[in-house]
């Protein structure tokens, strides 16, 4: 019987599917090892929605191409991912493969990558349920075809089997890929930034496309994105990355409401809150992550924290238990799942993400930004706030249909 990390202190092993033990991913470059991912862990639990959210560069599609088994020749992987009880890590390809595709589904970014421009729709569908099940029927095989399209709601089904993927708009080219994703009614759904190529309008159906075929099948869904409006929508719980490693795990309520790590307030402080009705200014999280071939010693978000003091600069700071009264005690004593790598998170107790994020701007950004950068962020804020309220209309290339139809 394998242990479950200790964020997870109280869950039953059997609701857990996916286990992330201390992965660690790192690439052989010309420059020197570049340590893409550094002591991961975390688990999906049944039918829940874990989002996984960072800067570019921060380890997220390394992560997931790693429980895939889809990473390249130069990585090295070390760590444990089990899915239930199976061991993924170190499995031949082969026996992989009956894995991937049947009880993990993948949705990649840009649904090309996933799609063959030169088969029929039909004919894709049917290949990823063939894949699996030699045995099944052209009517039976039909059939489910029919009905994966209709869950991922692309109207008149039936007749669309025969489309091309050129045929179709992308926000349906991506409802097709997660139709193929669900072919085989999976347990988990690895979902990497799949709304973010696509026109803001689109996104929303394609999200519930997404949300239909996650029920459907009552798989679990990791989903893997930088835009935290797709992250309220959709998640239940949240793991933030940073310079390959988890800074901040817990429920979406704790982590957008009650943000202990300054990373995130400062995520969440780049993104307009209509709910308010107040115009606030966004404050930038300013500098850029470091390079993952020269990692700092201590604290890696250090250079850029607005509360960064000369102890951040020691050593990394763990991912602990965040302090809720009293001294601040390593996870492994808790059973609660709000965790943060920062020494000084218990400085952020009792303040609501308004609060925190003010400590935040005070000490950062704005104060040496230039006029000019700050009217940029005002017009920004508009920019978003019109696209929200108002929609954009995105138009259908010639010959595509439309994704409304
Ligand atoms: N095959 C590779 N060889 C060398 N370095 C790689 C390789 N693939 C990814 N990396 C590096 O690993 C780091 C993490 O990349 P990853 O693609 O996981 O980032 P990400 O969080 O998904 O970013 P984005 O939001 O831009 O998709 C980056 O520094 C990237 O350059
Ligand atoms: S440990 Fe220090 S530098 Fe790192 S996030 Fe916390 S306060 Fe900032
Ligand atoms: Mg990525």
């Amino acid at each position: 019987m394998t242990m479950l990390p200790v964020l997870d202190a109280g869950v039953e092993r059997s609701q857990v599917i996916l286990t992330v033990s201390d992965l660690a991913v790192t690439f052989g470059t010309p420059e020197g090892p570049l340590r893409a991912v550094r002591g991961l862990s975390y688990t999906v639990r049944r039918r829940e929605s874990l989002a996984i959210v960072g800067e570019s560069g921060s380890g997220k599609s390394v992560t997931s191409m790693a429980v895939m088994g889809l990473l390249p020749r130069n990585a090295t992987v070390t760590g444990s991912v089990r899915f239930g009880e199976t061991e993924l890590l170190g499995m031949s390809d082969k026996a992989m493969s009956h894995i991937r595709g049947r009880r993990l589904g993948m949705i990649f970014q840009d649904p090309m990558t996933s799609l063959d421009p030169v088969y029929k729709i039909g004919a894709q569908l049917g290949e990823a349920l063939q894949a699996h099940d030699k045995n099944l029927s052209r009517q039976a095989i039909r059939a489910r075809c029919v009905e994966l399209l209709d869950i991922v709601g692309i109207p008149n089904a039936a007749q669309r089997l025969v489309a091309y993927p050129h045929e179709f708009s992308g926000g349906m080219r991506q409802r097709v890929v997660i139709a193929i994703a669900i072919a085989n009614n999976p347990d988990v759904i690895i979902a990497d930034e799949p709304t973010t190529a696509l026109d803001v309008t689109v996104q929303a159906v394609v999200l519930e496309a997404l949300q239909a075929a996650q029920e459907e099948t009552g798989a679990a869904l990791v989903l893997i994105t930088h835009d935290l409006g797709v992250v309220a929508r959709m998640a239940d719980r949240v793991l933030v990355m940073y310079a390959g490693r988890a800074v901040e795990v817990g429920s979406a309520e704790d982590v957008f409401y009650r943000p202990r790590m300054p990373y995130t307030v400062g995520l969440l402080n780049s993104l307009p809150r209509i709910e308010t009705g107040r115009r606030e200014r966004l404050t930038p999280i300013h500098g850029s992550p470091p390079s993952l071939l020269r990692l700092p010693s201590g604290c890696p978000f250090a250079p850029r924290c607005p509360m960064a003091i000369t102890e951040c600069t020691l050593s990394e700071p763990s991912l602990d238990q965040v302090q809720t009264h009293g001294a601040r005690l390593p996870a492994t004593y808790l059973s609660t799942t709000h965790l943060a790598a920062c020494i000084r998170s218990g400085e952020l107790v009792g303040r609501d993400r308004a609060a925190a994020g003010r400590v935040f701007a005070a000490d950062s950004a704005d104060k040496d930004l230039p006029a000019e950068s700050v009217s940029a962020l005002d017009d920004s804020v508009k920019n978003v706030e019109s696209a929200r309220g108002e929609g954009r209309g995105g138009q259908p290339q010639p010959g595509q249909q439309n994704d409304s139809a």
